[in-house]
Protein backbone atom coordinates (compact mmCIF):
# COMPACT_ATOMS: atom_id res chain seq x y z
CA UNK A 1 0.00 0.00 0.00
CA UNK A 2 0.97 3.10 -0.94
CA UNK A 3 1.68 5.60 2.16
CA UNK A 4 -0.97 8.03 1.23
CA UNK A 5 -3.38 5.66 1.18
CA UNK A 6 -2.58 4.09 4.51
CA UNK A 7 -2.72 7.56 5.61
CA UNK A 8 -6.43 7.63 4.37
CA UNK A 9 -6.82 4.16 5.96
CA UNK A 10 -5.95 5.15 8.87
CA UNK A 11 -7.73 8.55 9.31
CA UNK A 12 -10.87 6.83 7.85
CA UNK A 13 -10.65 3.95 10.97
CA UNK A 14 -9.80 7.38 12.97
CA UNK A 15 -13.04 9.14 12.18
CA UNK A 16 -15.13 5.96 12.18
CA UNK A 17 -14.13 5.27 15.94
CA UNK A 18 -13.85 8.62 16.98
CA UNK A 19 -16.85 9.23 19.11
CA UNK A 20 -16.63 5.72 20.51
CA UNK A 21 -13.29 6.59 21.77
CA UNK A 22 -14.65 9.98 23.44
CA UNK A 23 -17.64 7.67 25.15
CA UNK A 24 -14.83 5.03 26.39
CA UNK A 25 -12.37 7.98 28.03
CA UNK A 26 -15.55 11.09 28.68
CA UNK A 27 -18.19 9.62 30.70
CA UNK A 28 -19.99 12.75 30.66
CA UNK A 29 -19.69 13.37 27.00
CA UNK A 30 -21.18 9.54 26.80
CA UNK A 31 -24.14 11.05 29.29
CA UNK A 32 -24.84 13.90 26.82
CA UNK A 33 -24.76 11.75 24.09
CA UNK A 34 -27.51 9.77 25.35
CA UNK A 35 -29.59 12.49 26.89
CA UNK A 36 -29.40 13.67 23.55
CA UNK A 37 -30.72 10.83 22.72
CA UNK A 38 -33.61 10.57 25.19
CA UNK A 39 -34.57 13.99 24.52
CA UNK A 40 -34.79 12.75 20.20
CA UNK A 41 -37.05 10.08 21.64
CA UNK A 42 -40.88 11.20 22.77
CA UNK A 43 -41.24 10.07 26.30
CA UNK A 44 -39.53 13.04 27.84
CA UNK A 45 -39.78 13.32 31.37
CA UNK A 46 -37.43 15.92 33.90
CA UNK A 47 -35.61 13.65 35.54
CA UNK A 48 -33.87 12.78 32.19
CA UNK A 49 -32.26 16.00 32.70
CA UNK A 50 -29.97 14.30 35.23
CA UNK A 51 -26.51 16.42 34.00
CA UNK A 52 -28.49 19.50 32.64
CA UNK A 53 -28.03 25.23 35.19
CA UNK A 54 -25.82 21.93 36.16
CA UNK A 55 -27.72 18.92 37.55
CA UNK A 56 -31.13 20.69 36.31
CA UNK A 57 -34.17 19.91 34.46
CA UNK A 58 -36.17 21.15 31.93
CA UNK A 59 -40.27 21.40 32.83
CA UNK A 60 -42.39 20.05 30.13
CA UNK A 61 -43.92 23.49 30.78
CA UNK A 62 -41.19 26.55 32.13
CA UNK A 63 -43.46 28.71 33.81
CA UNK A 64 -40.37 31.09 34.97
CA UNK A 65 -38.35 31.51 31.97
CA UNK A 66 -40.75 34.54 30.88
CA UNK A 67 -38.47 36.36 33.50
CA UNK A 68 -35.64 35.56 32.67
CA UNK A 69 -33.50 37.65 29.88
CA UNK A 70 -30.76 36.68 28.16
CA UNK A 71 -27.75 39.23 28.05
CA UNK A 72 -25.84 39.09 24.98
CA UNK A 73 -22.39 41.17 24.13
CA UNK A 74 -21.84 42.57 20.37
CA UNK A 75 -23.84 40.78 17.62
CA UNK A 76 -24.21 37.10 16.86
CA UNK A 77 -20.85 36.96 14.78
CA UNK A 78 -22.24 33.69 13.00
CA UNK A 79 -25.21 32.35 14.97
CA UNK A 80 -27.90 33.55 17.18
CA UNK A 81 -27.26 33.19 20.93
CA UNK A 82 -23.41 32.45 20.98
CA UNK A 83 -22.81 35.85 22.28
CA UNK A 84 -24.99 35.26 25.36
CA UNK A 85 -23.38 36.48 28.01
CA UNK A 86 -25.19 36.43 31.19
CA UNK A 87 -29.13 36.22 32.81
CA UNK A 88 -31.58 39.05 34.10
CA UNK A 89 -35.04 39.74 35.14
CA UNK A 90 -37.43 41.68 34.52
CA UNK A 91 -38.05 43.80 36.76
CA UNK A 92 -40.16 46.36 35.15
CA UNK A 93 -40.79 47.44 31.65
CA UNK A 94 -37.91 49.09 31.13
CA UNK A 95 -35.55 47.96 33.48
CA UNK A 96 -33.30 44.05 34.10
CA UNK A 97 -32.10 43.43 37.14
CA UNK A 98 -28.46 41.30 36.51
CA UNK A 99 -25.47 41.08 38.56
CA UNK A 100 -22.96 43.78 38.70
CA UNK A 101 -20.06 41.59 37.33
CA UNK A 102 -21.75 41.03 34.11
CA UNK A 103 -21.45 44.83 33.78
CA UNK A 104 -17.11 44.63 33.29
CA UNK A 105 -15.13 43.46 30.82
CA UNK A 106 -12.39 40.87 32.58
CA UNK A 107 -10.25 43.91 32.45
CA UNK A 108 -12.67 45.67 34.66
CA UNK A 109 -13.47 48.01 31.86
CA UNK A 110 -17.18 49.04 32.09
CA UNK A 111 -18.66 47.32 28.97
CA UNK A 112 -20.84 50.34 26.97
CA UNK A 113 -24.50 50.40 26.58
CA UNK A 114 -24.12 50.40 23.00
CA UNK A 115 -22.33 47.26 22.84
CA UNK A 116 -25.22 44.97 24.93
CA UNK A 117 -28.48 43.24 23.81
CA UNK A 118 -31.23 42.11 26.34
CA UNK A 119 -33.50 39.27 24.59
CA UNK A 120 -36.97 38.55 26.30
CA UNK A 121 -39.45 36.03 25.34
CA UNK A 122 -36.91 33.47 24.32
CA UNK A 123 -37.11 30.22 26.17
CA UNK A 124 -34.21 28.68 23.72
CA UNK A 125 -31.13 30.55 23.38
CA UNK A 126 -29.84 29.79 19.94
CA UNK A 127 -33.14 30.04 17.88
CA UNK A 128 -35.63 33.06 17.52
CA UNK A 129 -39.43 32.56 18.19
CA UNK A 130 -42.26 34.51 17.24
CA UNK A 131 -42.40 35.78 20.84
CA UNK A 132 -38.42 36.85 20.61
CA UNK A 133 -38.25 40.92 21.73
CA UNK A 134 -34.35 42.45 21.03
CA UNK A 135 -34.18 45.08 23.67
CA UNK A 136 -31.11 47.65 23.45
CA UNK A 137 -29.88 48.94 26.52
CA UNK A 138 -29.65 52.64 27.44
CA UNK A 139 -27.39 52.67 31.04
CA UNK A 140 -25.81 50.18 32.43
CA UNK A 141 -26.08 51.05 36.15
CA UNK A 142 -23.61 48.70 38.69
CA UNK A 143 -24.46 49.22 41.83
CA UNK A 144 -22.16 52.04 43.63
CA UNK A 145 -20.46 50.18 45.75
CA UNK A 146 -19.61 47.00 43.74
CA UNK A 147 -15.93 46.81 42.05
CA UNK A 148 -14.80 44.13 39.62
CA UNK A 149 -13.11 41.16 40.81
CA UNK A 150 -14.59 41.76 44.39
CA UNK A 151 -17.83 39.53 45.29
CA UNK A 152 -19.97 42.43 47.58
CA UNK A 153 -22.32 44.36 45.77
CA UNK A 154 -23.19 42.33 42.94
CA UNK A 155 -25.92 43.48 40.98
CA UNK A 156 -26.72 46.49 38.26
CA UNK A 157 -29.74 47.26 36.51
CA UNK A 158 -29.45 47.80 32.89
CA UNK A 159 -32.13 50.82 31.95
CA UNK A 160 -33.80 49.68 28.79
CA UNK A 161 -34.05 52.23 25.09
CA UNK A 162 -36.80 50.20 24.29
CA UNK A 163 -39.69 48.79 26.30
CA UNK A 164 -40.73 45.40 27.17
CA UNK A 165 -44.19 44.34 26.11
CA UNK A 166 -45.05 42.15 28.41
CA UNK A 167 -46.52 39.13 26.77
CA UNK A 168 -47.35 34.87 27.59
CA UNK A 169 -43.26 34.68 26.99
CA UNK A 170 -41.91 37.68 28.79
CA UNK A 171 -43.15 38.94 32.06
CA UNK A 172 -41.87 41.24 35.04
CA UNK A 173 -41.21 39.79 38.01
CA UNK A 174 -42.10 41.62 41.87
CA UNK A 175 -39.06 41.47 43.88
CA UNK A 176 -39.43 39.97 47.44
CA UNK A 177 -40.70 41.76 49.70
CA UNK A 178 -39.38 39.98 52.78
CA UNK A 179 -36.53 38.76 53.84
CA UNK A 180 -35.48 34.65 52.87
CA UNK A 181 -35.64 32.34 55.64
CA UNK A 182 -33.55 29.23 55.96
CA UNK A 183 -35.03 26.04 54.06
CA UNK A 184 -37.35 27.84 51.73
CA UNK A 185 -37.69 26.68 48.36
CA UNK A 186 -36.65 28.21 45.46
CA UNK A 187 -35.58 27.99 42.03
CA UNK A 188 -33.12 28.91 39.61
CA UNK A 189 -33.08 29.68 36.01
CA UNK A 190 -31.10 30.26 32.91
CA UNK A 191 -28.41 29.06 29.99
CA UNK A 192 -25.29 28.27 32.04
CA UNK A 193 -23.35 25.50 31.57
CA UNK A 194 -24.72 22.05 32.07
CA UNK A 195 -21.39 21.20 33.98
CA UNK A 196 -18.19 22.81 35.03
CA UNK A 197 -16.57 23.89 32.08
CA UNK A 198 -18.86 22.12 29.89
CA UNK A 199 -21.40 22.96 27.30
CA UNK A 200 -24.41 25.78 27.45
CA UNK A 201 -27.75 24.61 26.44
CA UNK A 202 -30.04 25.40 24.18
CA UNK A 203 -33.41 25.70 25.97
CA UNK A 204 -33.17 27.19 29.64
CA UNK A 205 -32.79 24.94 32.68
CA UNK A 206 -34.40 24.73 36.25
CA UNK A 207 -32.78 23.69 39.15
CA UNK A 208 -34.59 23.41 42.41
CA UNK A 209 -32.75 24.51 45.64
CA UNK A 210 -33.49 25.70 49.25
CA UNK A 211 -31.83 28.40 50.94
CA UNK A 212 -29.47 27.82 53.57
CA UNK A 213 -29.01 29.28 57.05
CA UNK A 214 -26.24 31.83 57.13
CA UNK A 215 -24.42 29.62 60.00
CA UNK A 216 -23.89 27.14 56.64
CA UNK A 217 -22.96 30.11 53.96
CA UNK A 218 -20.23 31.86 56.23
CA UNK A 219 -18.46 28.44 55.68
CA UNK A 220 -18.29 29.82 51.96
CA UNK A 221 -15.30 31.71 51.03
CA UNK A 222 -16.10 35.05 50.27
CA UNK A 223 -19.52 34.84 51.59
CA UNK A 224 -20.90 37.62 53.27
CA UNK A 225 -24.41 38.03 54.96
CA UNK A 226 -25.25 40.97 54.59
CA UNK A 227 -26.12 41.55 50.73
CA UNK A 228 -25.85 37.59 50.20
CA UNK A 229 -27.50 34.42 50.65
CA UNK A 230 -26.80 30.79 49.83
CA UNK A 231 -29.05 27.82 48.60
CA UNK A 232 -28.45 23.93 47.15
CA UNK A 233 -30.32 21.25 47.03
CA UNK A 234 -30.25 19.10 49.82
CA UNK A 235 -30.46 16.10 48.25
CA UNK A 236 -28.28 16.78 44.80
CA UNK A 237 -25.11 18.59 45.08
CA UNK A 238 -24.78 18.77 41.28
CA UNK A 239 -27.98 21.13 41.21
CA UNK A 240 -26.33 23.92 41.08
CA UNK A 241 -26.15 27.67 39.12
CA UNK A 242 -22.57 27.66 36.82
CA UNK A 243 -21.09 29.67 34.44
CA UNK A 244 -23.13 31.89 32.11
CA UNK A 245 -26.33 31.88 34.85
CA UNK A 246 -24.59 34.73 36.65
CA UNK A 247 -27.42 37.77 36.52
CA UNK A 248 -30.05 35.39 36.09
CA UNK A 249 -33.05 35.33 38.86
CA UNK A 250 -33.48 32.87 41.57
CA UNK A 251 -36.76 32.70 42.27
CA UNK A 252 -39.27 31.74 44.75
CA UNK A 253 -43.24 32.00 44.70
CA UNK A 254 -42.86 33.59 41.78
CA UNK A 255 -41.08 36.72 43.41
CA UNK A 256 -37.18 37.58 42.49
CA UNK A 257 -35.30 36.24 46.14
CA UNK A 258 -32.17 36.74 44.41
CA UNK A 259 -29.44 37.15 41.81
CA UNK A 260 -26.72 34.74 40.78
CA UNK A 261 -23.24 35.61 41.53
CA UNK A 262 -20.89 33.06 42.56
CA UNK A 263 -19.41 29.77 44.18
CA UNK A 264 -16.44 27.54 43.85
CA UNK A 265 -16.97 25.51 41.46
CA UNK A 266 -20.11 24.15 40.26
CA UNK A 267 -22.53 21.63 41.74
CA UNK A 268 -19.54 20.44 44.10
CA UNK A 269 -19.97 18.04 47.20
CA UNK A 270 -20.60 20.61 50.35
CA UNK A 271 -20.88 23.66 48.81
CA UNK A 272 -23.22 25.78 47.84
CA UNK A 273 -24.01 28.84 45.13
CA UNK A 274 -24.43 32.21 46.09
CA UNK A 275 -26.48 34.91 45.26
CA UNK A 276 -27.12 38.60 45.63
CA UNK A 277 -29.62 39.27 48.32
CA UNK A 278 -32.55 41.33 46.35
CA UNK A 279 -34.54 41.79 49.59
CA UNK A 280 -31.42 43.53 50.97
CA UNK A 281 -31.07 46.06 48.20
CA UNK A 282 -34.65 46.45 47.49
CA UNK A 283 -34.69 50.40 47.77
CA UNK A 284 -31.88 51.09 45.58
CA UNK A 285 -33.02 48.16 43.17
CA UNK A 286 -36.62 50.05 43.13
CA UNK A 287 -34.78 54.00 42.67
CA UNK A 288 -33.23 53.11 39.93
CA UNK A 289 -35.01 51.13 37.87
CA UNK A 290 -36.34 53.48 35.25
CA UNK A 291 -40.47 53.89 35.33
CA UNK A 292 -40.12 53.08 39.11
CA UNK A 293 -38.22 55.99 39.78
CA UNK A 294 -40.41 58.24 37.46
CA UNK A 295 -43.56 57.33 39.65
CA UNK A 296 -41.48 57.35 42.83
CA UNK A 297 -40.44 60.97 42.13
CA UNK A 298 -43.65 61.86 41.05
CA UNK A 299 -45.13 60.86 44.37
CA UNK A 300 -42.04 62.95 46.35
CA UNK A 301 -43.48 65.98 44.51
CA UNK A 302 -47.25 65.31 45.42
CA UNK A 303 -46.31 64.90 48.80
CA UNK A 304 -44.21 68.17 49.04
CA UNK A 305 -46.92 69.80 47.08
CA UNK A 306 -49.64 68.83 49.33
CA UNK A 307 -49.75 71.45 52.28
CA UNK A 308 -50.31 73.83 49.97
CA UNK A 309 -53.08 72.61 48.66
CA UNK A 310 -54.96 73.31 51.99
N1 LIG B 1 -19.98 33.61 38.11
C1 LIG B 1 -20.78 32.74 37.33
C2 LIG B 1 -21.22 33.46 36.05
O1 LIG B 1 -20.61 34.47 35.73
C3 LIG B 1 -21.88 32.09 38.12
C4 LIG B 1 -21.33 31.03 38.96
C5 LIG B 1 -22.29 30.46 39.90
N2 LIG B 1 -21.62 29.35 40.52
C6 LIG B 1 -22.17 28.48 41.35
N3 LIG B 1 -21.46 27.45 41.71
N4 LIG B 1 -23.39 28.62 41.75
O2 LIG B 1 -22.00 32.97 35.26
Amino acid sequence: MRPSKFVTCFLLYFLYTAPHLVQGIDPLSHELIQWREIRSSNGTKPSDFHYLVTGGYRPPVNDLVKYAVSIRFGDAKRFFGTNHMCGGSIISKRAILTAGHCMYSKRGMMIQARKLRVFAGTPRRLEEASTTQELRVKKVLPHPKYRPGKYRHDLGVLQLRDEVSPTEAAAIIPLADKATTPGQLCTVVGWGTVVQFGPSPDEAINGDLEVLPNSECTKLANFNPKGMICARNRDDSEVDSCQGDSGGPLISENKLIGVVSFGEGCGEKYSAGVYTDVYYYHDWIVENSAHLRLVSQVSLVLALLQPAWW
